[in-house]
């Protein structure tokens, strides 16, 4: 059988590495795939650099246009990034009726809906393994491994350039600028690293995540999304005093009311699986109603572990390229006409537990009051320790609550604040038992 013609756009950090494991791997691959995958065309913007990666007979240029207009490509892999280029480039592929295998959260979490439609129209298939945790084949395991299960939750972590820099600000007391710095030169980062460290990145694979898992439309813009950029070192040694550590989660749930969709710090029990997740690995917990949960671990992000991802959709596009389009998986796990309209709920209708940081004047009431303010608003306590201010006079005390509707805790927060005896602005940070 001829071999498919594969068209890459970009040939960077994933592009590379897609090259050299298509490269390396090319006769178990082709074994697997039942005929040989083989890069013929290349789009890049320097094409020197290029050639010093590519064989000779590689077709290299600049314009990533020409190659997806090649009628001899059989499948089109976007590695560029953005979502301006990158959606213009998708879109005429599938027109031209090729397969599309991209590594692009940022396009699909914003474009999916319009992507999908568009390939599920011209019979094409949309692959993105790569988009969501690297290497790790979750997008499989839910769309397919467990098919059975009506989903009750996903919750992460699916960033590694943040892990990456909490993990090393906790073990080893570096700053955040230099291990942030790190990550870049690791490849981790994003073209733009202010997607990593606020929480936009993992925000657009949960968006992905949620879609598969409740078989919603993508729906980028209703995540609640907060980073790691405003959280201070010294609740982060806190929070290990207490028994937790910090990790960037991104969590989606079923609820009766509607679906949870949201990325923040997160304090998470020192002794659970996600606690113990460093560096720039990711894991993902999903639970199913008939399997329970389940764990997927591995590298998040990085040249080779995410074009194992690429080189798996090309394998999976390679197999049923000729099959009948109406018996593939659908992209989105749902058939397309099976999608539910079920809400987003907005983050003060999230229910979780809380910490809660501030500083107050050492004196008799004080907290009686605060206990007071917390009751009212229907916020049970679970423990709570008083130790010296770091800085200036008073007291700092920490209390971590029950469950609770974010709407009441923030509505505590603003009257805790109003008290005269209270000498900071509240740190309040969510916990999260994954049980
Ligand atoms: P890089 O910046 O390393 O690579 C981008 C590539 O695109 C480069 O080869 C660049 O060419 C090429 N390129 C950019 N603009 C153009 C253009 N106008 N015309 C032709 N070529 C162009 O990015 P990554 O490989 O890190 O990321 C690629 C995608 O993969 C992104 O969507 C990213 O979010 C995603 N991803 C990245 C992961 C990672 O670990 N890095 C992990 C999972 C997903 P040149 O080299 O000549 O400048
Ligand atoms: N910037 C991303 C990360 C790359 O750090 O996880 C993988 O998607």
């Amino acid at each position: 059988m001829d071999s498919i013609k594969v068209g890459l756009l970009g040939l960077g950090v994933v592009g590379g590495g897609t090259y050299k494991v298509l490269a390396r791997n090319a006769q178990e691959i082709a074994r697997r795939a039942g005929r040989k995958i083989e890069v013929t065309r290349v789009a890049v913007r320097d094409v020197e650099k290029a050639r010093k990666l590519l064989g000779a007979d590689i077709l290299v240029g600049t314009d990533p246009h020409a190659v997806v207009r090649d009628p001899s490509i059989d499948i089109v892999v976007e590695l560029i990034g953005g979502d301006t280029l990158a959606r213009e480039l998708v879109l005429e592929a599938i027109a031209q009726g090729k397969h599309v295998v991209t590594a692009n959260k940022a396009l699909l979490a914003k474009y999916g809906t319009e992507i999908f439609a568009a390939a599920s129209a011209r019979g094409v298939m949309v692959a993105f393994e790569a988009a969501v945790a690297g290497g790790i084949p979750i997008i499989k395991a839910i769309r397919e491994g467990l098919t059975a299960n009506r989903i009750e939750w996903v919750a992460g972590i699916i960033n590694g350039t943040t892990n990456f820099i909490l993990s090393e600000m906790r073990a080893r007391g570096l700053p955040f600028a230099t291990v942030l710095a790190e990550a870049q030169k690791l490849g981790y980062a994003e073209a733009d690293p202010t997607f990593d460290i606020e929480g936009v990145d993992a925000a657009h694979k949960l968006t992905l995540l949620a879609s598969l898992a409740f078989g919603i439309p993508v729906q980028f813009d209703k995540a609640y999304i907060e980073g790691i950029s405003q959280l201070a070192a010294e609740d982060i040694k806190l929070a290990e005093r207490l028994g937790y550590r910090i990790k960037l989660l991104g969590i989606t749930k079923r609820r009766p009311e509607g679906i949870e969709l949201r990325v923040h710090p997160a304090l998470v029990p020192v002794k659970s699986l996600l606690a113990n997740v460093e560096g720039a690995m990711n894991a993902v917990l999903v639970r199913g109603d008939a399997v329970g949960q389940t764990l997927y671990y591995g590298k998040g992000a990085g040249e080779e572990p995410t074009a194992s991802a690429v080189v798996a959709d090309l394998v999976d596009v390679t197999r049923l390229h000729t099959a009948d389009p109406e018996h593939r998986v659908p992209h989105l796990a749902f058939q397309p006409d099976a999608m539910a309209d079920t809400p987003i709920l907005s983050i003060d209708e999230v229910v979780t537990s809380y910490y809660l940081r501030l500083t107050v004047a050492d004196q008799p009431g004080v907290l009686a009051d605060l206990a007071r303010v917390l009751a009212d608003a229907k916020i049970s306590i679970g423990s709570m320790i008083q130790q010296p201010a770091e800085q200036g006079e008073g007291a700092e005390l920490i209390f971590l609550t029950h469950e609770a509707i974010e709407r009441n805790v923030n509505a505590a927060i603003v009257k805790i604040e109003a008290l005269p005896f209270v000498r900071s602005r509240v740190t309040r940070l969510r916990m999260e038992s994954l049980a």
